[in-house]
């Protein structure tokens, strides 16, 4: 039997989104204002150039005849130090994901049959991208930034923050090493103080990435993909992730506040700690304690917030902590998060609950992958994807196969949406372990986080090994999180080896062994980590491997896999199941399935296609997901030009009671819906309006209608929003499609589109959606497919106007007009 990349991958051996906007500084406490903590987002003003794997001498000198530690502060040579000629390296702005601008290459090895197809699987999992050990001259990147020190830092500590990497991360400053962190991402953090010029002379801060060495079985992109954060404090303040809330429904509040003293004397200090409920001060507590010179210590503090509006996914309510330290008058530090008052409930006969009532989970998992940016997602885009997960109706988000950046945990409390965070490696051993515990310090007092888990379809899964580790791991998780349960997903060797360390068990995919798994297991709450992985290629309706597109019909998942009316009604059906996560909501680069080679280069698992624009089978889940909205969809398009009077099949998804189908005027019946299934026509073709009427309780509410479209005339641009923040962060999702004379969309245009964008913003990436694509996502232009293109637009920091215009070839243009303030 070939290997193919599956059984490979599994058969290796073991190896501030919505803070809310506080009030004014009560008579309690000091404000974040009057702190001397500031949080400075280095996103602007670095400087780019890719470096060498194995060549030092294109590598910036660097490791040259084994001196990189031989004497610190020497660490790189001169690129390191101020005063090093950086203009001929490009300027970029973080995120950045050097691996996206790379063009596709059919990375096979060549000494190997180009015909095996086994080989080229490995390839095209990571999305064909020219990275790691044989693409040396692409797989090192070189960051270099000036950081903003001004001469009173001195009188305090300076400290680095990494969201995430992608990988082994050498940092430098002024020459000096001051961390390597290997994975790709765990967040990670360090002091620099010492490290400081004392001499007035600029800092320089140089991250040397060696993305050679991946980490997973799917794009992940390379680079400082996500934020890094310079933070100032005194000397006396709250280490990073230092404090941790616990918040019950009945408004108790208990704080563990960590206090550093980082100088020669005492610290004798006041720690009060404040809740805010949007901005106005609700419950408070105090204590104090005597921290030693350059010692550490923990304090607790218990409040209680008379009747809290609890947190949930309709009502995400969001409280603010606000620690304060105090010595004598003055504030040592102010130190404030979002938590929210909510209470999980795990039940192996009926289910989960949230606040006491069931709620099944309507998950997705996904990867940190966009068009057009890659791995580096602004957190504008972060958050629109999160709203069209909404949208949708899911309410739970599985982060895969990794820990998400943080401001991925922002937007899920503000919008609610339960999260399971995983971390990547699943591996008792120092450095994972460390990773793990850096992610549960780091994302504890998310009132989104429903679940740590701790590993996927891991190798060890079933076995005795896997339990000693997996305990060591649920061990660690437990002593800093007590409050959370712990799963894994598995897909092998149910009942045994991880199974005892962990409460909540996981299922990928193998429906057929939970009922057997209930009988030995009958106490374990069971949830769907990994459900569907149906495929669907956005605007096709039949499988063709010529062309390698899958049918958007829903009839087309891989043989580990379902469909998404299979998996769904066989989850939504059993109470006791605490719900599911698809794979995936969105299209991501890499693992091209099921098509596994060239010209494939990314997925067609996702709900969305990788622009996020909806599939069909969006409407399917919306329709059963969300009982607040109306829905009616219809499928496929109405453009079946040579097909004249043979069978198409017409399906509509729909939560209403009934839907009427009409092919230009003329009815062809009226069908229910079976409870989360669709109804369905064979209609023979005929070019026209084919219209359908949904029923609910015996009226039309809703019509929706698919019009045999004519030749292409002209572009419409759409964004989600016209008025945008100049905050040099800032994106519009900008939609392109084709329509014809009178507006309708052209299902299958394929016509190249020119970006012209001019005022305060640029065009940061482009995209069609379409898994088979190799232009280049850094462009100014980009083909449609099946009639869709898009623009992501991101402001400066200096105000104005922005106009984008669309064009192509033969058509009327299309410009929006954004104000970016
Ligand atoms: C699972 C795996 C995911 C993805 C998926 C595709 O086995 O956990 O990462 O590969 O299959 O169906």
């Amino acid at each position: 039997m070939p290997i193919d990349r599956r059984t490979l991958i599994h058969s290796l051996p073991v190896a501030g989104a919505a803070i809310a906007s506080l009030a004014p500084a009560s008579a309690l406490a000091g404000s974040a204002s009057s702190s001397p903590r500031q949080r400075i987002r280095l996103d602007e003003g670095w400087r780019f150039a890719l470096g060498h794997a194995a060549d030092p001498d294109r590598d910036f000198g660097f490791g040259d005849f084994q001196r990189t530690f031989a004497k610190q502060g020497r660490a790189a040579g001169p690129v390191a130090l101020a005063g090093y000629d950086d203009s001929r390296w490009r300027e970029v702005t973080l995120p950045h994901d050097w691996a996206v601008e790379l063009p596709f290459v059919k990375n096979i090895r060549f000494n190997r049959n180009p015909a095996d197809k086994d080989d080229e699987d490995l390839a095209a999992a990571h999305g064909y991208k020219p990275i790691g050990r044989n693409f040396p001259e692409t797989s090192v990147g070189w960051y270099r930034v000036t950081l903003p020190i001004a001469p009173a830092d001195a009188q305090g500590r300076v400290a680095l923050e990494f969201d995430g990497a992608f990988r082994d991360a050498t940092v430098i400053v002024n020459g000096y090493i001051v961390t390597q962190h290997h994975g790709g991402y765990a967040s990670f953090g360090v002091d620099i103080t010492d490290f400081l010029n004392t001499d007035g002379a600029p800092d320089v801060l140089l991250v040397r990435l060696d993305a050679s060495l991946g980490e997973g079985w799917f794009y992940e992109g390379a680079g400082l993909y996500r934020h890094v954060w310079l933070i100032k404090t005194a000397p006396v303040f709250v280490p990073r992730w230092g404090v941790f809330v616990r918040a019950s429904r009945d408004g108790q509040v208990e704080a563990d506040v960590e206090i550093a003293n980082r100088r020669d004397a005492r610290a004798d200090v006041r720690i009060e700690a404040l809740v805010l409920d949007a901005g106005a001060p609700v419950a408070s507590a105090q204590t104090t304690q005597s921290v030693s010179a350059w010692g550490d210590k923990t304090a607790a503090l218990t409040c209680k917030v008379a009747s809290p509006r609890p947190w949930s996914t309709d009502t995400p309510n969001l409280y603010v902590l606000r620690v304060t330290l105090w010595e004598g008058e003055s504030i040592l530090d102010v130190h404030e998060l979002n938590f929210g008052f909510r209470e999980f409930r795990f039940d192996a006969r009926e289910g989960f609950f949230l606040n006491d009532r069931p709620l099944k989970l309507k998950g997705v998992n996904n990867h940190q992958d966009h068009a057009g940016v890659g791995a580096a997602i602004p957190d504008a885009l972060q958050i629109w994807r999160l709203k069209q997960l909404k949208a949708l109706g899911a309410n739970a988000y599985r982060a895969a196969h990794n820990p998400p950046t943080p401001e991925l945990l922002d937007a899920c409390d503000a919008l609610g949406l339960l999260v399971i965070d995983e971390t990547r490696q699943m591996s008792s051993a120092p450095e994972p372990m460390d990773e793990l515990r850096r992610l549960v310090r780091r994302d504890r007092n998310h009132p989104c986080v429903m679940l740590w888990s701790i590993g996927n379809e891991e190798p060890q899964q079933g076995t005795a090994r896997g339990a000693k580790i997996a305990k060591a791991m649920a061990r660690e998780i437990r002593a800093l999180d007590p409050t959370r349960k712990i799963t894994a997903a598995m897909n092998k060797g149910f009942g045994e080896g991880i199974t005892e360390a962990v409460d909540v068990m996981g299922f990928n995919y193998h429906e057929e062994l939970i009922e057997p798994f209930r009988l030995k297991y009958p106490d374990m709450p069971i949830i769907g980590t990994e459900t569907a992985s149906a495929v669907s290629t956005r605007g096709e309706y039949a499988r063709d491997e010529t062309r390698s597109v899958a049918s958007s019909y829903d009839v087309d998942a891989p043989y580990w896999g379902k469909t998404a009316r299979v998996w769904w009604k066989l989850y939504n059906a059993k109470p006791y199941l605490l719900g599911g996560f698809v794979w995936t909501g969105f299209d991501y680069r890499g693992e091209p399935t099921p098509f596994n080679w060239w010209p494939s280069v990314s997925s067609n698992f996702g709900i969305m296609d990788l622009c996020g624009l909806p599939k069909d089978i969006f409407y399917y889940y919306q329709a059963w997901w969300r009982d607040d909205l109306p829905v009616l969809h219809l499928l496929p398009h109405w453009n079946w030009e040579g097909q004249e009077g043979k069978t198409v099949e017409v399906w509509a998804y729909t939560n209403l009671d009934a839907v009427e189908l009409f092919l230009n005027g003329k009815s062809l019946s009226r069908q229910s819906p079976p409870k989360d299934g669709h109804v369905q026509w064979s209609v023979p073709y005929a070019p026209g309006r084919l219209v359908a009427y949904g029923f609910k309780g015996g009226k039309v509410v809703l019509k929706a209608q698919r019009e045999t479209a004519g030749a292409p005339a002209r572009l419409v641009v759409e964004s989600d929003r016209m008025r945008l923040t100049a905050d040099g962060q800032d994106v519009a999702i900008v939609n392109v499609s084709v329509r014809d004379k009178a507006g309708v969309i052209v299902p299958k245009a394929a016509v190249r589109v020119d970006f012209d964008l001019i005022g305060a913003g640029r065009l940061i990436g482009v995209g069609n959606g379409d898994p088979n694509c190799h232009e280049p996502d850094k462009a100014p232009f980009r083909t449609t497919y099946n009639g869709w293109a898009q623009a992501l637009v991101q402001t400066r920091k200096t105000p104005g106007d922005i106009r984008l215009t669309a064009r192509a070839e033969g058509l009327t243009g299309a410009t929006v007009g954004l104000s970016s303030r």
